[in-house]
Parts: C-alpha cells; structure tokens; sequence
C-alpha cells in the first residue's frame, strides 16, 4: 500500500514524473508530513477521492428532484447504502441509516431505545459511547482482561433481570478495539451474553472497523455504528445500521423535510416515514455516503488478511522500539499480548505529553495525539496504572497515542521512535 504524495513533486530535471499507476487503497497525503494519527482521521483512500471526483459534475439533490442529474444523484446514495450494509453484513431487514459520523450514530440510536430501556456500557468507552446513554444506565469498571469483561457483563445483567421487570428492554454498548489502546474486546462472546440474556447489543465500530472485517452477521450484534472519516472516507458521513423496531418506533431524529409522509393542515398532523428516511431529515450528505461506499466497495475486494498482516508488523514495530525506551511506558487495559489494531498510547517520563506533541511536529514533522482521547475515565486509570506497574512518580497527567493504517511504513514508524529516543 503506497502513499500518494499531492501535488506530485518536479524532478531535478524540471520534468513530472508519470503518475504511478493508483490503487483504491492508497491513501492521499502530504511530502515530508509524517501522519501517525489515523485513529482520529484516516487519511483519504484514492476510492473515495475518485468516487466524489467522478460524481461532481452530476452532484443535485438526492430525493427531491425529477432531472437526470437528481435521479443519478439518488441512484448512488441509495446504491452507496446498498453497498455500506453488505460491508457490514446487514440482515435484510435492518436499515442502514446515514449519520454524520459514530457519536451522531450513537446519539440517534439512544433516542430510539424504548422507554425504560437500561444501557449497559463499561467505563473504558469513547465519550461518544458514554455520554448518549439515558439516565439510569449502568456503567462496569473496565475490566482487567477480555474474560473479565465477558463475566462482569453476565454477572450485570443477571443482576439487572433479577431486580427489574424481565420484559424491560436492555442494550449492552461496547467498543469493537479501544481508541487509547487498540486493544479488541471480544464482542462475539459479549454479544452471546447480552442475548442469552434478552439484551441487545450495538458495537462500536469506529476503531475496528478501519482495521479488521465486522460483520453483524457473523459477530451477530444487534447494532453497529462507523465513522467514515476513519475509514479513509473524509466526506463527513458515518453510519447506523441495526435492527428496524426500535428504529421505526422512534420519534424522527431530525424532523423535517424527507423525513415525513403525509403533513396535513393541523400542528401535530404529520405522519412520520419509515425506513431510514424517518432519521435522516433533511439534504443528505451524498458525498459522504458515496466516499464511505467507494472504501467499503475497495476493503470488501482486498485481501484483508494481508493488510492486517503489514499492519501487525508495524505496530509489533512500533511497541517493540518503545519498550526498548526506558523512559517511554506505553499504556493497557488488557496483558501485553492481547490482540489489538494500529493504536499505542504512552507517556514519556517527565515530560509534558502535549510539549512532546508539539516537538514532534515542529522539529520532525510528526503528527500524533496527545490528551485523554475523548475516553477520560479510561485514560486516567491507565495512567494510574501504568504509575503503578513502573514504579515511577513522573508520568504526566495526560497520554501521547500513535495509530497507523492503510500507507503508513516502517520508516515512518522509525522516525517516531527515533525522535523519542531524543528525549530521554
Ligand atoms: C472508539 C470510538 N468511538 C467513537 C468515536 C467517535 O467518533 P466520531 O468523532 O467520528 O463521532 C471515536 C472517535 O475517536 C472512537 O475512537
């Protein structure tokens, strides 16, 4: 997987080099700017950017319009959903509802959830994962391993069937991979309890979906919400895509135009469409739903095992050279051999992350994240962990993460630790 270099640079002879011959998955970037945050935003695949590129000149209304350039226009955002559900291995029944990326998909989806539902999440979620969910939710203590959470959950919910009304409905929310640490939850396994259980259960794909295959189907998981912008889709779309009851039962997300139909005289008078209109009021974002469409269209046709394998080499790369710093702690939840995608968060001793953030991008050019990643609860503890398991009284408050993806080398992998290196 290469990275495509914009604008393409003269040779010393004045000359442009003829264009190497582009792949769908290769990914557009910036010479000399070394980018290890793709667990924030993934780069742009080349699909994507030539999907928006070639619909342009046709771009119109989607839904609304009788010209040819509106019906080609709503032929590929009704084609871009076909495409986005088979990704995701949707049953046939669910709706694939287009969001603005996987907070507004988990906001949609907690305004769907019947009343009296209780959410259980674990405190080692995304604020995005955390914050949506009704009052009354139960939030578990992050686990110490992928077993542990696997017996909390079932320890939690025959708890919550033994208090509660049986029939009360249950939604089990749960990260697929961790953005502070990369590390997989066993979904499978959790979405086996929630169901023996009578619970449903959405999976939050944002950070394993740019890594790994998810299939609702095979994890059998109720719900899936993705952002596209870490999917190497930068158009502003993401996706909810899950069971229709709930769904069709909920007041509209956003009233409005295309959400509706029938509106009569009367104030109230208004009858709500079903199906994934009910919850995308409102001009949909064609471009986004096309560019998310075009990336899937390009994993679903790649060898997927061999990208995970380059990208297993790198992170073994990446956390082989950081353990080798003696003044770099890299940050868990789980052991250190627990299966995990592209993401590292560490702490360099005695210094401040968001200082460090900020030289590696002024003195090497080296993009990463710094702070407590939207997942504060979790971040802190690690940090309190990592005190503990080193022994040292000099980690900053706050972490430094490092995610690769799709173009990234072992270069740039390098170039990261050799510049940590320096601060020791
Ligand atoms: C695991 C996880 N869930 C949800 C989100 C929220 O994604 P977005 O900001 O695209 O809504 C993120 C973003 O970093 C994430 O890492």
């Amino acid at each position: 997987m290469s990275v495509t270099l914009v604008p393409s640079l003269p040779t010393r002879s004045g000359t442009t080099p003829a264009p190497a011959p582009s792949r769908p998955l290769d990914v557009l970037g910036v010479p000399g700017e070394i980018n290890l945050d793709y667990a924030a935003s993934a780069p742009c695949a080349r699909a994507a950017a030539d999907a928006v590129a070639e619909l342009l000149p046709w771009y119109a209304s989607v839904h609304r319009g009788a010209g040819a350039l509106s019906r080609r226009c709503t032929l590929a955002y009704e084609r871009a959903r076909q495409t986005v559900g088979d990704f995701f291995g949707a049953r046939a029944d669910d709706h694939v509802i287009f969001t603005r990326n996987t907070t507004d998909a988990l906001n949609l989806l907690a305004r769907a959830v019947p009343a009296g539902t209780t959410v259980v999440t674990f405190a080692g979620e995304h604020h995005a994962n955390l914050l949506p969910w009704p009052r009354g939710s139960v939030r578990l203590p992050v686990p110490t391993d992928p077993a542990g959470a696997v017996r909390a959950l079932a320890a939690a919910l025959t708890e919550l069937r033994r208090d509660s009304n049986a029939a009360l409905p249950v939604l089990v929310a749960v990260t697929g991979a961790s953005n502070v640490t990369g590390e997989r939850w066993p979904v499978a396994e959790l979405a086996r309890v929630a169901h023996r259980h009578g619970a449903r259960i959405v999976l939050d794909a944002a950070q394993l979906a740019p890594h790994a295959p998810v299939d609702l189907l095979a994890l059998d998981v109720d719900y899936l919400a993705v952002s596209g912008h870490k999917l190497y889709a930068p158009f502003g779309a993401g996706v909810l895509v899950g069971r229709a009851d709930w769904l069709d039962a909920a007041p509209p997300y956003l009233a409005g135009g295309g959400a509706t139909s029938h509106v009569g005289p009367a104030t109230h008078d208004v009858t709500w469409a079903t199906g994934p209109a009910r919850h995308e009021g409102g001009t949909p974002n064609l471009l986004g739903a096309v560019a998310l469409a075009a990336v899937c269209a390009a994993l679903a046709g790649a060898d997927r095992a061999a990208l995970a394998a380059g990208e297993q080499a790198l992170l073994a790369r990446l956390r082989t050279g950081i353990a080798a710093l003696p003044h770099v702690v890299e940050l868990r939840t789980f052991g250190p051999d627990t299966p995990r995608v592209g993401i590292v968060s560490f702490v360099v001793a005695g210094r401040d992350s968001a200082e460090v953030a900020a030289r590696l991008a002024a003195d090497h050019r080296i993009g990463v994240r710094d702070g407590l990643f939207c997942a504060h609860p979790l971040a802190r503890r690690l940090l309190t962990e990592a005190a503990g398991r080193t022994g040292r009284r000099d980690l900053p408050p706050t972490a430094l993460r490092a995610s690769v993806g799709l173009g990234s080398t072992p270069a740039q992998v390098d170039r990261l630790l050799a510049a940590l290196a320096t601060l020791g």
